[in-house]
């Protein structure tokens, strides 16, 4: 584990584990990345990291360490049954952390196991893309409370059985963060913090083969900055800086975030755009190999200090490059969680075309997830709708009709807007999950939004409730009157809550409840397998067989605005409703458990 001249690790929190593995894991990864600055460099650089992991260990409540020591023989401990995960920015919600304390009983009640509010860490002033350009990791935006807020918040959670989950930022930070100061200033600490080339010709080879993210409210991937002395990294926003993880001091100040902030209660971490973190001239600096090995380093340092807490992939990318922040294996992890993002997409392809085809296929391709990674199931999320990420195996043409769609062409039940995309290719879109489905447009709005939540809660992996979605909440066009906000689209689907909507508790809140009561009430579904999906000789139909511990369970969805008699074969009692099935309504949705072992109803 360590050599000769390099002091032993201490053996926190918990004596039993074996560190040896992901400490070995982590130096292998470390050494891929950074071997290279010699001998001499790298045991350097290991010393740093067994300093910070003895310091973390030594600072965890033992609160922490008594989850750590439970987590350990639990590692799928967050995606429990009748646990959904609940994403909101903490303004939108409830104004305040102290705010959002107030409505731990609210999420209590919806089922919430997870509670993901958006960045909250001090951004810097003025546009800050919803607090993705952070300005201080071990600050608050005081706008939201403070750190011993924060902390609060992470315990009541807790004391409630929730988990804190939290984004970090870890491919950038504000142009303004005191790291990129130091940098222009000249400190010595922050030299080739981020990535600067003074030529223009240079940024140009750089930049061929790069995909602008914001093609037309942040063209290009660098920006020109006199105090930088050049052109700076900059993947998304002008004013976000991409860091140069291949300077290892990045690596070990990202890991130090995150250990401070797992020691303050967060026990589950959401990495901001990880396809990013490596880069390669020539390449499309996507996905590398490298930016695994940051992340399998990460990985295998926090499963040493902070077992107890679960890392999200943030990768919205094409399933084969998505797959990939899995990691191969159990022993061979890299993120616990990742997005499926693929299954979402095409769900809300299928809608649109009005059959299971979509879905059907996506299921099938989604399938391939290794067992040790979990799916975080989503309906809608702050970011638009990317269809570019299905394009492997869906036409550009079939995009096109459905980014159309949701921009309500051809008086499509849908109220969304079409975003930026790369030139020519099918536009990303944007809007609330409600209004995409046509609520309030027409009699079918709320049937297509509990159709799209109860095919979701019925994959494996965990279901994830976007905030306002319980409630149906609509579109929020106020931000086209904010001259800072009125070029960005996604804030159309960013709304503040209704708390006297909320209030009433009935409709959509009652569905998602109802659907995470029958996962509690079915045997085993905690262990459940992947969704295989069978032909139902009908094109508007979805439907897909889950193996659970005890039993089968079936889910059916009927796509259309028709109502379709079920075959013999499919008709069943459904779980959701409590009653005999033998058609579906327009949209309706049924779950089927049937406890004889190895037999499918
Ligand atoms: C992620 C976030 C998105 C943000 C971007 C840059 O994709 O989800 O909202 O704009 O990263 O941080």
């Amino acid at each position: 584990m360590t050599t000769a001249t390099e002091p032993p690790l201490t053996r926190q929190p918990t004596p039993v584990r074996d560190v040896d593995a992901p400490y070995q894991r982590a130096r292998d990864a470390l050494h891929k990345l950074y071997g290279q600055q010699g001998t001499k460099g790298f045991g350097a650089l290991m010393k740093a990291v067994d300093a910070r992991l003895r310091a973390a260990g030594e600072q965890r409540p033992a609160e922490l360490k008594a989850l750590d020591a439970a987590r350990i023989h639990d590692p799928h401990w967050y995606a429990q049954p009748g646990r959904a995960a609940y994403c909101t920015y903490i303004d939108r919600f409830n104004s305040t952390l102290n705010g959002c304390i107030d409505k731990v009983p609210y999420l209590k009640a919806l089922g919430v196991g997870l509670f993901h509010p958006l960045p909250l860490l001090k951004p810097r002033e003025g546009d800050n893309d919803g607090g993705f350009a952070v300005a201080d990791y071990r600050a608050v935006d005081p706008r939201l409370g403070t750190f011993d807020d924060l902390k609060a918040l992470a315990g009541t959670l807790r004391r409630n059985e929730m988990s804190l989950v939290l984004d970090v930022v870890c491919n950038h930070t504000a142009r303004e963060h005191p790291w990129a100061r130091g940098m222009v200033a000249g400190d010595p600490a922050y030299k080739d913090f981020y990535i600067v080339l003074g030529d223009a010709a240079e940024k140009d080879a750089w930049a061929g083969p790069l995909i602008d993210v914001f093609p037309d409210t942040a063209p290009g991937s660098f920006t020109y900055d006199a105090e930088a002395g050049g052109w700076v990294w900059t993947t998304f926003y002008p004013f976000q800086w991409d860091l140069n993880y291949a300077n290892p001091r990045v690596f070990l100040a990202m890991l130090d975030v995150l250990l401070d902030l797992a020691n303050a209660g967060v026990e589950g971490f959401r990495l901001d755009s990880a396809a990013y973190l490596w880069k390669i001239k020539g390449t499309v600096c996507r996905n590398l190999a490298q930016a695994h090995d940051v992340l399998v380093a990460f990985r295998s340092l926090l499963a040493i200090a902070c077992p107890g807490v679960f890392l999200l992939a943030e990768a919205i990318e094409g399933l084969d490059e998505v797959l990939g922040y899995f990691g191969s294996d159990a022993a061979h992890s890299e993120c616990d969680m990742a997005y499926n993002n693929t299954m979402m997409t095409a769900l809300w392809g299928s809608l649109a075309e009005g059959t299971g085809d979509a879905a059907r296929h996506a299921l099938k391709l989604t399938g391939r997830k290794p067992g040790h990674g979990v799916w975080l199931n989503y309906v809608r999320c702050h970011d638009d709708i990317i269809w570019q990420a299905v394009s492997s195996w869906v036409s550009q043409d079939r995009l096109r009709a459905w980014s159309r769609h949701y921009a309500g062409a051809d008086e499509s039940f849908a109220d969304g807007m079409a975003f930026q995309a790369p030139k020519g290719l099918a536009p990303s879109t944007c809007g609330m999950a409600a209004s995409l489905c046509g609520v309030g447009r027409d009699r079918f709005g709320l049937d297509r939004l509990k159709l799209l939540y109860s095919v979701t809660a019925a994959l494996d992996g965990v279901p994830m409730v976007y905030m306002g979605d319980e409630i149906a909440l609509l579109n929020d066009r106020s931000f086209e009157q904010e001259p800072e906000r009125a070029a960005e689209l996604r804030w159309l689907h960013r709304p503040a809550m209704n708390w006297p909507a909320a209030g009433s508790q009935d409709g959509m809140f009652r569905h998602l409840t109802r659907l995470m009561e029958v996962q509690t009430q079915l045997a085993d579904w905690g262990d459940g397998g992947p969704a295989v999906p069978a032909n139902a000789n009908d094109a508007r139909l979805l439907v897909f067989h889950r193996r659970l511990g005890k039993g089968w369970f079936t889910c059916l969805a009927n796509f259309s605005d028709e109502t379709v008699v079920l075959s013999a074969a499919l008709r069943g009692f459904d779980q959701i409703g409590q009653a005999e099935v033998a058609e579906l309504a327009a949209y309706q949705v049924v779950w089927y458990y049937a406890l004889e072992a190895g037999v499918r109803p």
